[in-house]
């Protein structure tokens, strides 16, 4: 088995994220830190912690991370998660019989990857300030990552504004760190990928008939409804378990090796991602950027695992 850590902020699609890698034997969840994000930091700690309790794996130790962005103030928080970032429903998932990791989330991550005995598969599907924050602070601990799998950034354009996806956008300082100057294999999976991956009402309500599953997609009716609007189609975008997706089956996503950018200036493009096609570059750091995957065996693995989970 492999082991993860997985970074959150959860958020709907975290939800999802979360309860798929529970559900997946080929990794071995090591700890779940907390980041601000969809929400803000104190809500997607209880999510979290929640999402834990639902899942029945509170021996995970979940660690709360950074509360803002490392430089420059998030300029708003997710409009399509609810108010509480699971659509309102939070309240429903189980109370946590045990609290948040005394440790902060670098913490967690700086102990968690000393003490592995293989390379860890970290996959942040927030803001990246943790990751940043780590990389900083504890460079030695770069080789005991094999893998970073981010969900973050769009190709194409944004989600959150017509360049920037939500995730880059909320710390593109961060971002730029982590995907232009730090010399760890990365992955990213960006949005032109996940809306490829979306699932319709009929898979949710499959997801839903049963177990951990029906309290999951009851957490779906705001993120739902943003599609909805949005759209005029019911179903969602499950973003980040696609990202998790990968890390439980490397390959399971077709990858291109690309040198990329973070736009970090204040113009329509901050918090874009540049991605550099030209066939030849100076740029060191090159990040597996995932372009292509069978979509209907994305959908159709997520679907399975999540429908094993009691
Ligand atoms: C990303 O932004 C968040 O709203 C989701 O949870 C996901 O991580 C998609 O752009
Ligand atoms: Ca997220």
């Amino acid at each position: 088995t492999t082991p993860l850590i997985i970074d959150t902020d959860p958020g709907v699609d975290d939800a999802f994220a979360l309860a798929l890698a529970v559900a997946s034997p080929e990794v071995e969840l090591l700890g779940v830190t907390t980041v601000f994000g969809n929400v803000g930091l104190e809500r997607t700690t209880q999510n979290a912690l929640r999402l834990r309790a639902l899942l029945g794996r509170e021996d995970v130790p979940v660690a709360a991370g950074a509360d803002r962005p490392l430089v420059h103030p998030q300029p708003h928080l997710s409009t399509a998660h609810g108010s509480d970032g699971l659509s309102g429903f939070a309240h429903t998932l189980p109370e946590p019989t045990t609290g948040v990791d005394e440790r902060d989330a670098v913490s967690l991550l700086r102990e968690l990857l000393e003490a592995a005995d293989r390379p860890v598969t970290v996959v942040p599907i927030g803001p990246l300030t943790n990751i940043a924050a780590l990389l900083a602070a504890h460079p030695r601990l770069k080789p005991k990552i094999g893998r970073l799998v981010i969900m973050g950034g769009g190709i194409g354009g944004g989600n959150v504004t017509a360049r920037a996806e939500f995730n880059l956008w909320s710390d593109p300082e961060a971002a730029r760190r982590v995907l232009v100057e730090e010399d760890v294999p990365t992955t990213l999976v960006t949005v032109d990928l996940t809306w490829r991956c979306a699932v319709d009402g009929a898979w949710l309500e499959r997801v839903g008939r049963a177990g951990a599953g029906r309290a999951l997609v009851g957490l779906t009716p705001d993120y739902r409804e943003s599609y909805r609007r949005s759209l005029g189609w019911d179903g969602m975008a499950l973003h980040d378990a696609v990202a998790v997706a990968e890390a439980v089956r490397p390959g399971l996503l077709r990858t291109t090796r690309y040198p990329v950018e973070v736009d970090c200036a204040f113009g329509p493009s901050r918090g874009g991602l540049v991605v550099d096609q030209r066939l030849t570059t100076d740029q060191a750091k090159k990040v597996d950027v995932a372009t292509d995957a069978d979509l209907d065996e994305v959908r159709a693995f997520i679907l399975d695992r999540l429908t094993t989970l009691s």
